[in-house]
């Protein structure tokens, strides 16, 4: 079994841990890896995931952090394996939630009334400024695979978190924290990239303005972290994948008429 948090990168001021979570009785609900980044005594929290979940994430958190010092909540985007927590979130912590400017208006029918604590993210992007003029940048990734979908960079540790981008869904017992057996593992990415991916065209574009980032690793919201020799592997993966609508004729094929 694979372990409930770990620590990706450390150094004087800064932390990114890893918080992976899974169920081992209820087969229905994916796994997924939540990221917390500590910058001096401010914690920003990417991708809480479901309510499901909420009291482990947050007792595992609280390990290295004390919930009242996350400043903001990062969504990659609307889903509610993303954010289906964040009302037990906004009550037990005074952070804001940065999600998309297209979902700002459906996230409080998770649950919560006082939208004060929201703030949209514009399509171009943001960015947050860390202590030693360090940034964690949020980034477009439109249709990858939601309207509204940004993947977050952090300038420090030169981690790149992802969201569904680069999710594995595993056979029952084969988890594993990182990717060594690319072959394989792409066999557990590529049912889900071809239909919940917009298209190639998309994927394209993103990687294109990606493609210039230091990255030192890729976290997806589901499945392993890709290390960094295998980012271009990745990349040249996703580049070729046709998806989304690439094959509405195939999606369509066996439609009732
Ligand atoms: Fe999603
Ligand atoms: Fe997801």
């Amino acid at each position: 079994m694979v372990d409930q948090s770990k620590i990706l990168y450390e150094d004087d001021e800064h932390q990114v841990i890893w918080f992976g979570w899974e169920d081992h009785e209820h087969e229905s609900l994916v796994q997924s890896n939540q990221l917390l980044v500590i910058n001096a005594d401010n914690a920003y929290l990417f991708d809480p995931g479901g309510a499901y979940i909420f009291s482990e994430v947050a007792s595992e958190v609280a390990k290295y952090i004390p919930l009242s010092q996350i400043r903001y909540i990062l969504a990659t985007h609307q889903d509610p394996d993303v954010l289906s927590s964040i009302t037990l979130w906004l009550k037990s912590t005074n952070a804001r939630l940065l999600v998309s400017r297209l979902w700002i208006r459906f996230v409080s029918h998770f649950g919560f009334s006082d939208n004060s604590r929201l703030v949209s993210i514009e399509d171009h992007g943001k960015q947050i400024r860390l202590d030693g003029n360090e940034y964690i940048k949020l980034l477009p990734a439109h249709f990858l695979h939601s309207e509204g979908n940004f993947c977050f960079y952090d300038t420090r540790s030169k981690i790149l978190f992802t969201g569904d981008i680069g999710a594995a869904v595993f056979p029952k017992g084969e988890r594993y924290l990182e990717v060594s057996d690319w072959e394989t593992h792409v066999s557990y990415m590529e049912g889900f990239h071809k239909r919940y991916m917009g298209n190639n065209l998309a994927l394209r574009r993103w990687i294109q303005s990606v493609r210039h980032l230091e990255i030192s690793s890729i976290v997806p919201q589901h499945g392993a972290i890709i290390p960094k020799e295998m980012v271009p592997q990745f990349f040249a993966w996703l580049e070729q994948l046709e998806c989304g609508t690439d094959l509405l004729d195939q999606i369509y094929d066996n439609a009732l008429a």
